[in-house]
């Protein structure tokens, strides 16, 4: 999720000794013990993770705390601001929409895991009404906030809620949107996820999913010399763009710092990063999916130009930011989309990738 801020961490972890006065949001003993209690073994975010099959009270409860006090900051670092929420996710939300509404003039969506809702406010619009849930109070309340007195206001709604059930006449909807929320989900919890899915919703109904997945039975290929090129480049551009802001001092290097702490709390947990949460490997997502829905297409976002955002998140002069936005990015997010093609990308924990699915409901 936090690449390039993970891959600092890294450095940080092994050299920094904890002398923060940040009260950590769980405590070493309740990892421990809610770790115990599903039977895994603490790991480190940089090994390779595996999705358990049952869940239990004391792990779902740590999850949600989870998310109840990183919400804000995870706000601003993975949802980001409005104007490079945009320029990241704009074009494969309207392409989700283009598929909504294919077939129909106007649509209703629901949200699994809608987070703090930025999916919503992009999409809706008089022909898609638009119902995000999350269990999170934190995230359903920002959500709520930052969909107050937008022009789309009307057509969103926000519930906090654990179960699809609890929403009404679920067979009244097209299409389901579930945004990196099913890798926070145990296999047992997505299998009644998927089942209730089946059950109250109808056939033929839409489902748009993005996750982070490892591309396993993908290989490399044809990695050319532009391409390292290409991807030094990236690399070097954020680097250079992060000192200029530290040098000028428009840099929050205080949000970083917290970051970068919640990174090494969950590292030293024995976490991948929230307390459930493990990317997908591509057949394992793909096998979910083909038991209950046909694949009619998947495709890559980026990760590359995700880490630059990141990096840019934290920039906070607007007018720097916005020419970096303007001048910077497009080269980025152009790089990357070639590197991404050939499943060549260098940055992150374990070299996952955002991968959407577009499916139908059997
Ligand atoms: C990585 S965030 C994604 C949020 C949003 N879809 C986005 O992409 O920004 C995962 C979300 O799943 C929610 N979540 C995790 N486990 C959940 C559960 N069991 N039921 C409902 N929401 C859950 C969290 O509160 C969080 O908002």
């Amino acid at each position: 999720m936090l690449d390039i801020i993970k891959k600092i961490a890294k450095k940080f972890i092994s050299t920094k000794k904890n002398n923060s006065n940040r009260k950590p949001i769980i405590q070493k003993e309740e990892a421990s013990n809610a770790l115990q209690s599903v039977n895994r073994k603490p790991l480190n975010a940089f090994t390779f993770f595996e999705r358990l099959h049952k869940t239990n009270n004391i792990i779902d409860a740590l999850e949600e705390r989870w998310w109840n006090e990183a919400g804000n900051l995870i706000e601003d670092v993975w949802g980001l601001p409005d104007d490079l929420c945009l320029a990241y996710r704009e074009e494969y939300i309207i392409k989700a929409k283009k598929i909504f509404l294919e077939d129909k003039k106007n649509v209703k969506v629901l949200d699994l895991g809608c987070g703090t809702g930025w999916f919503g406010r992009i999409l809706a619009d008089e022909n898609v009404f638009y119902h995000g849930i999350d269990f999170s109070e934190t995230q359903i309340q920002i959500a709520q906030q930052k969909a107050k007195g937008t022009k789309n206001e009307a057509f969103l709604k926000y519930t906090k809620t654990t179960s699809i059930k609890s929403i009404e006449k679920l067979e009244e909807f097209d299409a389901v949107i579930i945004n990196a929320f099913l890798h926070h989900l145990h296999k047992e919890e997505l299998t009644t996820l998927f089942d209730d899915i089946k059950a109250h919703f109808k056939s033929g109904t839409k489902i748009f999913m993005m996750e982070p997945t490892y591309p396993t039975n993908k290989t490399k290929s044809n990695i050319t010399n532009l391409d390292h090129i290409k991807a030094d480049i990236t690399d070097s551009t954020i680097k250079a763009i992060k000192k200029q802001a530290i040098e000028k001092k428009i840099f929050d290097t205080k949000k970083e710092q917290d970051l970068l702490e919640l990174i090494q709390e969950s590292n030293e947990n024995g976490f991948f990063f929230s307390p459930k949460e493990v990317p997908f490997a591509f057949e394992e997502i793909e096998g979910l999916i083909s038991k209950y829905a046909n694949l009619k297409e998947y495709f890559y976002v980026g990760v590359n130009d995700f880490t630059f955002l990141q990096m840019l998140s934290l920039v906070t002069d607007v007018n720097f930011r916005k020419e970096m936005l303007e001048e910077i990015y497009p080269n980025i997010k152009k790089m990357d989309k070639e590197l991404i093609e050939k499943t060549f990308y260098f940055n992150g924990t374990n070299n996952y990738i955002f991968t959407c699915f577009v499916c139908v409901l059997k």
